[in-house]
């Protein structure tokens, strides 16, 4: 029998692929043969000798020591891709969020509780909404950074809204490039993409390369009023440097799925509670993949996507 800790509530769907004659599952274990999780953040001395394998019901894996279980033969497992479509259409909903006056219309018709008469709401509605004017997306361009299985599928989307799209990463596989829509123009540099697009979105793992990345230096290309989206890791992105592009108009609007307290309280600021990937869809994708990879590595001997 194999022992698997479980250190984050893990989907049904993803633990019944490992068979109760095989598996013992349980949330505290002195000696267990590997470790299942999602957002626990897990330190080195929590990885106890007898564990063969960690998994992650998630993509990013910056809450697992990967180098420190590599050093140690630890084969560390992720699920890319699992939950792209729950990120995709949440970056969907962020870019109708910063383009039109939904939650301040939302807001504001919530300060009308007391108003009875329908008449005189509609006479007032017809006033005041003029406040809430956006503007369409149709039209505009979208710089997708990053264009994996989340940047792709939201290259999709978008051009199916009727945006023009240009995109750059300079570590496409294969495999991403034939996924790309053909309608996707390619960027040879984060600057131009920067210059070019009325909505940026940023799809990045967080590494050395890619932590600050997005500083002064490079919101200085932006076209004024531009508006920029972080659904990736919170910090790829500057804030500091943020905040002075908002002050300064280089951005109209940062919708970000990280509540950053700096952030909080501003009008220009949109603020999430890192929920890109929590549907019940994405939960089950990633916990199957994560367990799938587990008992094929633990039962075969096979390593994939480690
Ligand atoms: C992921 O890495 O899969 C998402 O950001 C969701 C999460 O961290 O749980």
């Amino acid at each position: 029998m194999f022992k698997i800790l479980t250190l984050n509530q893990i989907s049904i769907k993803g633990l019944e692929r490992l068979p109760r004659n095989q598996y013992e599952i349980a949330s505290e274990f002195t000696a267990p043969d590997a470790i299942l999780l999602r957002s626990h953040k897990l330190a080195p001395a929590d990885i106890a000798p007898s564990v063969k394998a960690i998994a992650r019901a998630g993509a990013g894996t910056n809450n697992v020591p990967v180098a420190d279980c590599t050093a140690r033969g630890i084969p560390v497992f992720n699920s890319p891709g699992a939950n792209a479509n729950a990120v995709k259409e949440l970056v969907i909903s962020g870019l109708t969020l910063g383009s039109r006056g939904i939650l301040q219309g939302i807001a504001y018709v919530n300060t009308l509780g007391d108003m009875k008469d329908g008449a005189e709401l509609a006479k007032l509605l017809e006033k005041e909404k003029k406040r809430f004017k956006g503007n369409e997306l149709a039209g505009r361009t979208l710089g997708i950074v990053g264009l994996g299985a989340i940047g792709s599928l939201i290259a999709h989307a978008a051009l199916d809204l009727g945006m023009n799209v240009v995109g750059y990463d300079p570590a496409l596989s294969v495999d991403a490039a034939w996924r790309l829509p053909s309608a996707v123009k390619r960027m040879e540099n984060l600057g131009s993409l920067f210059s070019r697009a009325d909505y940026i979105t940023l799809h990045l793992p967080v590494l050395d390369a890619t932590r600050g990345l997005v500083n002064a230096e490079l919101l200085s290309n932006c076209k004024p009023g531009c508006c920029l989206l972080n659904f990736a890791r919170e910090e790829i992105v500057n804030v500091d440097s943020v905040i002075e592009a908002l002050e300064a108009g280089k951005l109209r609007q940062f919708i970000t799925d990280f509540p950053t307290p700096e952030l909080i309280g501003r009008d220009d600021v949109i603020l999430m509670p890192h929920i890109g990937a929590s549907t019940d869809e994405a939960e089950d994708n990633c916990a199957i993949m994560a367990a799938n990879q587990l008992d094929d590595f633990l039962c075969n001997g096979n390593i994939t996507n480690s």
